[in-house]
């Protein structure tokens, strides 16, 4: 059974069909990526995968239990994680409020939970602090946390979204186009992370991303959409080569040889 299994959903707005009957899967443990030229429909998968959006019909399994209309903090607490396109970050927190912040899906603490248990809370808290330390340490990043966010170079401020989906626990974590604005050096740095979030933490990972070497090297299977549907997938060389997806690309000025 995939972890995540997307059975032929359909997403319009008004008369624009974004997501046309669209099917794939993502075995546990993989790196998969989900590419296509712009405007193709990329991020509002990620945000019917996540609750933001709700197909009109199709199903979408998660860990082999249907999440197509269940709502993103119950998305999130069942272990799905996600990374927005454009930074999200809160600027007036510290880079490691930030982090904190991504980790409230788990907590128990409610109004009557800080009423009635300040010992447990105070406990809860330490916790959060460490894995949200922790989170920041395996970034790379752990020497800024008192930093204010919007402080840090661009880069830097990527590594704290990253941290910041990491302190939920995932199971499977959603890159939205995490190599945007990154330098060379940077994206090797990417291309290492992504491999120790599966490899040491053991998460699925599935990124869209438009910068087509990272997508070579990384993936070990990709999907390609073009107007919501899905024109091919498979692995990097079977990709590079498929016509449909050169003649997708350099129809849009986009060269998927790049
Ligand atoms: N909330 C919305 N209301 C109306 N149209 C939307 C909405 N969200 C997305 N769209 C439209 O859906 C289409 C796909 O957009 P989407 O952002 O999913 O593309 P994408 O593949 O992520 O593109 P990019 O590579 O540029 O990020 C676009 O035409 C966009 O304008
Ligand atoms: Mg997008």
């Amino acid at each position: 059974m995939a972890l995540l299994d997307v059975r032929k959903i359909n997403l319009s707005f008004g008369g624009l069909k974004v997501i046309d009957s669209l099917s794939f899967a993502v075995e546990e443990n993989a790196i998969v990526s989900l590419i296509g030229p712009n405007g193709a429909g990329k991020t509002s998968v990620f945000n019917c995968l996540t609750g933001f959006y709700r197909p009109n019909d199709g199903d979408i399994l998660f860990a082999g239990h249907s999440i197509a209309r269940r709502k993103p903090h119950k998305i999130t607490q069942g272990g799905m994680a996600r990374t927005f396109q454009n930074l999200r970050l809160f600027k007036n927190m510290t880079v490691l409020e930030n982090v904190m912040s991504g980790m409230h899906c788990r907590t128990s603490a409610g109004v009557v939970g800080a009423l009635f248990r300040p010992r447990f809370q105070r406990r809860e808290e330490a916790l959060i602090r460490k894995v949200s330390e922790d989170c920041l340490d395996f970034v790379g990043i752990l020497d800024q946390k008192d930093r204010y966010a919007s402080n840090l170079p661009y880069g830097d401020q990527r590594r704290v979204e990253w941290a910041r989906a990491l302190a939920t626990r995932p199971r499977l974590i959603l890159f939205d186009e995490p190599a945007a604005g990154l330098n060379y050096d940077e994206k090797e740095r990417l291309i290492q992370l992504i491999h120790r979030i599966r490899d040491e933490l053991g998460i699925t990972v599935l990124l869209i991303e438009h910068d087509m070497g990272l997508v070579m090297k990384i993936s070990e299977w990709i999907y390609v959409i073009d107007y919501g549907h899905k024109i091919a997938d498979g692995t990097a060389e079977d990709i590079k080569k498929n016509p449909r997806v050169i003649e997708a690309y350099l129809g849009k000025d986009e060269n998927v040889a790049a």
